[in-house]
């Protein structure tokens, strides 16, 4: 049955509806700097549970608790030298570490998927600080959008994928980063990158002076990186330089096409527009081709989710 779903705005009174509504176990949609997270108060089941319905999500997909600070972290995982490094380099902002729980750590055993670790994250984005101090507590909080589809960076995108399966979303426009945090485990003796991400993985490497392990070297994967995330509608081909057929161009760099990631190049950009330009493509129903990306910095990331996206389904 379709609940009603309020758009709040981002001031004192919103947050402070936003938080009552955690509390009370409902699901809330947030601005993360990376994209709008779907929240629900991370100790409590139900609550959680909510999350995976609403966004048709399979069961074996862990979930990212997101902190006000990094002193919050300490309650619910072992801490250590590495992650003390990231976490005041990286704090907040777009990074996810992931470690090992500590006994005791109340929160549900949904968030984990009943895996011995969790993953952490404390973001930077006004709206989500204020929201997570207002709350007083954990927020898990997947991206908000229905399973296996477009990340969201605006409420408008959260509101086409999740009207009337959540109790609310507090609107403060488009996301700057625009992708994902990046992931980096940190349960084995070397760190390992779960995910590219928001964070280019060359300033987590930088900061601990030493290299990380890609997850695929180690044979671990973070379940989310199954091959169909992240896909639109309609099929993608990659490192395209031009459309065929019917197919409409997302570009990249000075070039004719029907929309540019970044006409000046520039990564950071490109990683802003990506998920808004993805679902404007897709809205047009006709197959997607897109322009060599470069793959280095946010580029990495970015060329993660589009071979996501283009992944046979
Ligand atoms: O930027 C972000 O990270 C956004 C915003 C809302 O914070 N959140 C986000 O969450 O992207 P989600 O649920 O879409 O992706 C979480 C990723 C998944 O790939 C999941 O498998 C991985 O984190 N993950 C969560 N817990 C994990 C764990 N204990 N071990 C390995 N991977 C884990
Ligand atoms: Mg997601």
């Amino acid at each position: 049955m379709d609940i009603k779903t309020c758009r709040l705005a981002a001031d004192a009174a919103g947050v402070a509806d936003a938080a009552g509504l955690l509390t009370a176990g409902e699901l809330v949609s947030f601005p993360t700097e990376t994209v709008y997270g779907l929240g629900a108060d991370a100790r409590n089941n139900l609550a959680v549970a909510g999350i995976y319905a609403a966004k048709g999500r399979p069961s074996f997909n862990p979930l990212i608790v997101h902190l006000a600070g990094k002193q919050d972290a300490q309650s619910y995982v072992q801490w250590s030298d590495m992650a003390e490094i990231l976490a005041t380099a990286f704090w907040p902002g777009p990074l996810t570490l992931v470690l090992p729980l500590k006994v005791d750590h109340g929160l549900s055993s949904l968030v984990t998927a009943g895996l011995d670790t969790v993953a952490l994250r404390v973001p930077a984005h006004p709206a989500a600080q204020a929201l997570l101090g207002a709350f007083g507590g954990p927020v898990a909080a997947p991206s908000a959008n229905p399973s296996g589809r477009i990340s969201p960076t605006t409420a408008d995108h959260v509101l086409a994928g999740l009207a009337g399966k959540i109790a609310a979303v507090l609107d403060d426009g488009p996301c700057q980063v625009g992708l994902e945090s990046t992931i980096i485990g940190l349960g084995s003796n070397r760190p390992t990158v779960l995910r590219a991400g928001g964070l280019p993985q060359e300033a987590v490497a930088a900061a601990l002076g030493q290299p990380l392990k890609q997850s695929g070297e180690t044979g671990i994967t973070s379940p989310g990186q199954m091959a169909s995330h992240y896909a639109p509608g309609a099929a993608v081909r990659l490192n395209a330089t031009t459309a065929q057929n019917d197919e409409v161009l997302l570009g990249f760099g000075q070039m004719q096409c029907d929309l540019n990631l970044s006409p000046s190049g520039d990564l950071v950009e490109a990683a802003a527009n990506l998920f808004d330009h993805l679902h404007r493509l897709d809205a047009m129903a006709r197959p997607i081709a897109v322009a060599p990306i470069p793959d280095h910095g946010l580029g990495r990331a970015i060329n993660d989710r589009l071979c996501r996206a283009a992944a046979p389904r």
